[in-house]
């Protein structure tokens, strides 16, 4: 159970009340001018992290974080600009102080791990900023940093329009950062790594033809989550957690001093947020560690959302599935019933019925059900789908029904074409259609420029959509899979159905014709991407030469299939596709059988060796099992790799079945040439096997 107390090592000089109340006297009252006056100091529990808070001259409040001794960031102001009422929200008077500790544990409905320890202490210093009252959170974990702003019912502030807002994270140095480019509209970019002074974000950006929609926000400005590794050895992730009722916060970066500021997206006319008070912001998050492994298993960003409101869970359930999708994109099939090659209709999606229920699968997704394919992409047409009516080759009853018998449910498509008002007006009887079909699962998309017009895909309009779909979905015991969303921030902790979403380059874009998905791709998503949540990435492409079904396709699938099994371990979601047609795996039956054994919902997970942009291995134990899976990639590299087994349970042997690139594996000249063998291995062990060029390695780890 939960403790909150107030906290013992932070209310200095004594801990009591009185020398509480001469402390924020102090802070509050006595001016040293032209000195940084200190105001409060904060520890996380076990020392590593402090926090230490300030006031300058100007009557700024910064803040500033180091990590055993180094300065990770340096001092950084805080605020807002209002539009209404018009006024600048930079000089805090502080008012009180207050402390607290708290050490609780919970356990996720679906997850990496099965309890979940959240540990910190809070410092809320209470001020008022122009005659307003905000609240200035933080809380101090041992893997980082989260703070945000409270605006508490006050008289005569009530409603408030934010123009900016002002929050900085000032680098200690020019670190190697992981980038793409900030953009209202999109997040399915390529990586950059660059040292920050060298971050150029319109170059980048103009070399992504495989984009189609972009509204640019400079040459200085990225997206979260944002990766960087200093040159003295730490580690440090920027992001948000708790998205809720407000924009996407992206980072503004002066490259002369190397600080970052908040820049939120804005709606139509350029306003950022409309607010009524009590409000909350999103945490702004700093996860730090002298390991990069240590980054990837943190639970900072989930431990900052609010816990799920549902009674009853029993409905939300981790699936693997197929789909009647990746055929159209390569060019077997397409969406709509003009043109000849309709791929949804009944006898193919029947065929993947069969394939599906034969290997144990959850779902078939289908694609191009619905009538509207005709006229869809690049438009501004308010109504393009209702997602009711199937189209007259689609038997959706006889279907359904089908699928049942074998034992899995179809999936639903909602592609909104970006109109998500038209969505919005649909959804209650979008939402019945699927519980009177017996399906439980959506995955919407938002291709295109977003309906209510001039709204982008991240602004706060669009933010509160996603929730709502969520949260409508939720009443009606529905799962949600979104495509071309907002970056995810932790909130399927608050919403347990919206399992996985997009919002990152996927697997599709090995099909796009210039930069495609390149090697190291895959090693920096962790540590960017999914830092906010599970990513529908789909994965299990095992036919790498693209031009099956279309001679003029040249692009290629720069991974071995090895690597392709790999990335079910290496990229978490409880909602894991097998991507690629019943055609190509019946040619693997024998690889393919990893994909059907692996788990999507977790006990334990341990992040063995990673490096953003070289090399990811974690180990994940399966729910209510013994089993553990391993998987393990690299980039453009080969590599060797050795992994200490010391998280198997003591005094048993396991079996060890790899699923390992050949020893002439090459993501471009030999993509699909793997080895399965077997290995007898204990808690003592090592686990070595050879990673080739763009290549990985699954291991499957059962007890004898
Ligand atoms: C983009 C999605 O990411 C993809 O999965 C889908 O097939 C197309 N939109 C069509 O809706
Ligand atoms: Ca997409």
């Amino acid at each position: 159970m939960g403790r909150k107390k107030e906290l013992a090592n932070f209310v200095y000089p004594k801990d009591n009340k009185m020398m509480k109340f001469l402390f924020c006297l102090l802070t509050a009252f006595v001016v040293f001018p032209s000195v940084a006056q200190q105001v409060a100091v904060l520890n996380s529990p076990n020392k590593g992290i402090q926090l230490s808070t300030t006031k300058n001259a100007e009557g700024q409040l910064l803040y500033q974080v180091q990590l055993k001794g180094k300065e990770i960031i340096s001092p950084s102001s805080l605020g807002f600009v209002l539009k209404k009422p018009a006024m600048e929200l930079k000089k805090f008077t502080v008012l009180g102080i207050d402390s607290s500790a708290v050490s609780t544990n919970w356990k996720p409905i679906w997850g990496e791990v099965k309890e979940i320890a959240n540990q910190y202490n809070e410092l809320v210093l209470h001020t008022s900023s122009n005659g307003i009252l905000i609240d200035l959170i933080f809380r101090v974990f041992d893997d980082g940093v989260g703070l945000r702003y409270y605006f508490p019912v006050q008289a005569n502030f009530q409603h408030f329009i934010v123009d900016q807002e002002l929050t900085q994270f000032n680098m200690s140095g020019d670190h190697t950062a992981f980038w793409i480019p900030g953009d209202y509209d999109t997040n399915e970019y390529t990586y950059n790594k660059t040292k920050l002074s060298e971050i150029d974000a319109t170059t980048a950006a103009a070399k992504e033809k495989d984009i189609a929609v972009t509204a640019l926000m400079g040459k200085n400005v990225v997206q979260t989550p944002l990766m960087m590794k200093s040159a003295n050895g730490f580690y440090l992730n920027i992001h948000e957690a708790a998205l809720m009722n407000y924009p996407a916060m992206h980072l503004r970066l002066d490259q002369t001093t190397q600080t970052f500021q908040s820049m939120l997206v804005p709606d139509a006319v350029g306003n950022k947020a409309y607010l009524q008070t009590p409000f909350s912001t999103p945490w702004r998050t700093m996860v730090m560690s002298e390991k990069a492994e240590k980054i990837l298993e943190s639970k900072l960003i989930l431990n900052l959302n609010e816990p799920a409101k549902f009674g009853d869970s029993t409905w939300i359930k981790p699936q693997k599935f197929m789909g009647m999708w990746w055929e159209m994109h390569i060019g077997k099939a397409n969406w709509p019933l003009a043109g000849g090659k309709h791929g949804a209709n009944t006898a193919n999606v029947k065929k993947y019925i069969d394939f599906a229920a034969q290997h144990g699968f959850d779902g078939v997704l289908v694609e191009g059900w619905n009538q509207g394919w005709e006229d869809w992409f690049g438009n501004w047409k308010e109504e393009v789908f209702d997602f009711v009516s199937p189209y007259p080759d689609y038997a959706i009853d006889s279907l359904t029904q089908y699928a049942q018998s074998k034992g899995l449910r179809l999936i639903m498509h909602h592609e909104t074409s970006g109109s998500a008002t038209n969505y919005e007006r649909r959804m209650d009887e979008a939402y019945q259609y699927m519980v009177s079909k017996g399906i439980n699962t959506v995955k919407t998309g938002y291709v295109g420029k977003i309906i209510p017009r001039g709204e982008h895909h991240d602004s706060q309009w669009m933010v509160n959509h996603y929730n709502r779909v969520a949260e409508k979905a939720a009443k009606y015991h529905l799962m949600v899979d979104s495509h071309e969303s907002v970056h995810p921030t932790g909130l399927h902790r608050t919403y347990p159905n919206w399992m996985a979403a997009e919002a990152a380059r996927g697997s599709e874009f090995n099909n796009a014709p210039t930069l495609g998905i390149i090697p190291d791709h895959t090693t920096i998503l962790p540590f960017t991407r999914l830092m906010g949540g599970p990513m529908d990435y789909t994965p299990g492409l095992f036919h790498m030469s693209l031009n099956q079904f279309d001679s003029t396709r040249t692009q290629k699938v720069r991974s071995t299939l090895a690597k392709q099994l790999a990335l079910y371990v290496t990229i978490h979601s409880p909602l894991q596709m097998a991507a690629d047609l019943p055609e190509n795996y019946e040619a693997h039956l024998d690889a393919f059988q990893f994909i059907k054994d692996v788990a999507v919902d977790w006990d334990d997970t341990k992040v063995l060796s990673a490096e953003p942009g070289d090399y990811v291995s974690i180990a994940c134990k399966a729910k209510n099992k013994d089993t553990w899976f391993i998987g393990s990639i690299t980039d453009e590299n080969a590599r060797n790799v050795s992994l200490p087994l010391d998280f198997l349970d003591a005094g048993t042997a396991y079996e060890a079945l790899l699923y390992r690139d050949a020893d002439d594996a090459d993501f471009e000249k030999n993509p699909e040439a793997y080895v399965i063998e077997k290995k007898l291995v204990s808690k003592s062990s090592n686990l070595t096997f050879r990673l080739q060029r763009g290549g990985g390695c699954a291991v499957v780890l059962k007890k004898l």
